[in-house]
């Protein structure tokens, strides 16, 4: 509707049981309709806050003071109400940009290292889970023969979960230090969920290695086949930067705060953190704790349960952490872990580039959909807009949700993500099945952000020196385990993946093979990318 006229009506008579909006007796009925149909806020955006639109108690009082100060210039309320909106945005960004940070911090560790129980530890601690729930969780963990577990069931929910003491499914929670929010991605230890750990730890800004300190534990988990080595060098593929090491169970009998078990500990991962790619001054910390007492986790030890230890409480490293800031202009992106209905579709996903506000125009690709935002959700709170590292839930329109797949990009329509078929990446062999060789033709499922394809290597390009990292002269037609090459690689659907060096996030990948981890790689060149939306 005409916003010259609805001024105009405002101030003949503002009244009218109508939201103060008088339509004239001359308006065709598609106008009214309109009117009706405009969003509230957009109504209240244009109109209320240049002129005082009243309440029906207020009305007669509001009526005359509208009279009495009537809005000459429609043009000037229309520009006013431009520069208000403009001003609303800012204030928005601006408290956007006031909020504490938020990072995403995934539990990673080897079954049975304690990961469930430290996030349900933090949650109980944060205030968000009381005695009596402690009580009915003890009691029903108990039932179960399970009786340690009961600080696990507080992130393990589903039956199956509490029944055998295993994560599967990626469990989250939300909790707050004093200059940050978290968001805990509890991820499954056990081998059989890798992929399940894999997403999420592709969430993830920081890791949380979880490592037991028991007798035997920390043998297991390191030892090859280990989920400690093949968790670290998953995260650090997927864009974990950071790792804080924390040796849990140290309350156990068969460790007693033992400063030796904690030094060898230390002392065995650090090399292997170095080997992994990890900068093990700047990008990890070390420290013991235990989960199931709580202690070293919100507040500093005493001297009584651990005397060598004066360093940082859990929180205290997890407060003061640095990741390099994220570009909140960039062009968005959001990869769609997951959807739903929900009064229209609902995507799921962590924003990795750009921003994104109620009312935006986005695509979805790879099919290029042209859809409208609705609602935004971060957490559990409906909000304006969100940047990059908020995981979200975002209402659109224009998409029915069976079109859309785990792995599509909601994205910018004038800087869409690229869609290729097939790319160039620099590849890492861990372990092949069996020791099999790695050549043109071998298959594999392919892990990228959200996306989990069947691919095939094409082409071996050309291995690289592992003393040099330089590609070598000689032609390659296979390797072997721990050989890195530079390959071709194919997958049969659309994907949605970008260069590592242009954003890492949506440029690193693993190659599985069975159930196992073969290699880990980054993308460095895309190849018969589709033509933009
Ligand atoms: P998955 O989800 O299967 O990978 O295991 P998880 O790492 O989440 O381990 P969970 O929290 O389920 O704990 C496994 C067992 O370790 C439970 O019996 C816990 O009570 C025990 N545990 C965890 N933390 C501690 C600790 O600090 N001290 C002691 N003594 N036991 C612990
Ligand atoms: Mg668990």
């Amino acid at each position: 509707m005409d916003l010259e006229a609805e001024i105009r009506a405002l101030q003949l008579d503002s009244a009218d049981e109508n939201n103060g909006v008088v339509i004239p007796e001359d308006h065709n009925s598609d106008e009214v309709e309109n009117l009706d149909k405009a969003p509230e806020e957009d109504l209240k955006d244009e109109v209320q806050e240049s002129v005082p639109v009243p309440d029906e108690q207020q009305a007669s009082e509001d009526h005359d003071e509208v009279m009495l100060h009537p809005v000459h210039n429609p043009a000037k309320a229309k520009e006013k109400a431009a520069q208000d909106k403009a001003a609303k945005e800012e204030a928005e960004d601006e408290a956007e940009a006031n909020k504490k940070r938020h990072l995403n911090v995934v539990f990673i560790g080897h079954v049975d290292a304690g990961k469930s129980t430290i996030g349900g530890q933090i949650l109980y601690l944060s205030g968000q889970v009381d005695e009596r729930q402690i009580q009915k969780y003890e009691k029903e963990a108990k039932d179960k023969s399970r009786e340690s577990w009961y600080m696990a069931y507080i992130m393990d929910t589903n039956e199956e979960e509490r029944l055998k003491g295993k994560t599967v499914e990626v469990g989250r929670a939300h909790f707050e230090t004093q200059s940050t929010r978290f968001t805990i991605l509890d991820a499954p230890g056990h081998k059989s969920y890798v992929p399940n750990m894999i997403s999420g730890a592709s969430q993830a800004d920081i890791g949380v290695l979880v490592i037991s300190a028991r007798k035997g534990e920390f043998e297991t988990g390191y030892e090859r086949g280990g989920q400690t080595r093949e968790h670290v060098q998953l995260a650090k593929t997927l864009g974990v930067s950071k790792l804080i090491v924390v040796v849990n169970k140290m309350d156990d009998p068969t460790v007693n705060w033992s400063k030796e078990r904690y030094d060898e500990i230390e002392q065995k991962m650090v090399p292997f953190l170095k080997a992994s790619g990890y900068n093990t001054k700047k990008d990890v910390v070390f420290l013991p704790i235990s989960g199931l007492m709580g202690k070293n986790m919100d507040q500093r030890m005493g001297q009584n349960v651990c005397p060598w230890w004066s360093g940082p409480s859990f929180f205290e490293v997890l407060d003061s952490i640095e990741i390099p800031p994220r570009d909140p202009n960039g062009p968005f992106r959001m990869p769609i872990i997951d959807k739903f209905k929900d009064m229209g579709t609902v995507v799921m996903g962590k924003v990795e580039s750009g921003s994104i506000r109620e009312g935006d125009s986005l695509v979805v690709m790879p099919n290029k959909e042209h859809v409208k935002v609705v609602a935004i959700y971060c957490d559990e709170d409906k909000v304006k807009r969100a940047g990059p590292g908020e995981n979200l839930r975002v209402r659109i329109t224009g998409i029915e949700d069976e079109d859309i797949l785990a792995g599509f990009v909601l994205s910018s329509i004038v800087n869409p993500v690229p869609v290729v078929t097939e790319f160039v990446a620099q590849l890492q062999i861990l372990e092949l099945l069996d020791n099999a060789i790695f050549t043109a033709g071998y298959k594999a499922i392919l892990h990228i952000h959200a996306v989990v394809e069947e691919c095939e290597i094409i082409e071996l390009k050309s291995q690289i020196d592992l003393k040099t990292r330089k590609p070598m002269k000689k032609k390659v037609l296979f390797v072997k385990n721990g050989a890195a090459v530079v390959c071709r690689i194919q997958v049969t659907n659309s994907i949605c993946i970008e260069k590592f060096s242009d954003f890492p996030q949506l440029g690193r990948f693993t190659l599985r093979t069975e159930g196992k981890t073969i290699a880990v790689g980054k993308v460095t060149e895309l190849l018969s990318a589709a033509s933009s939306a």
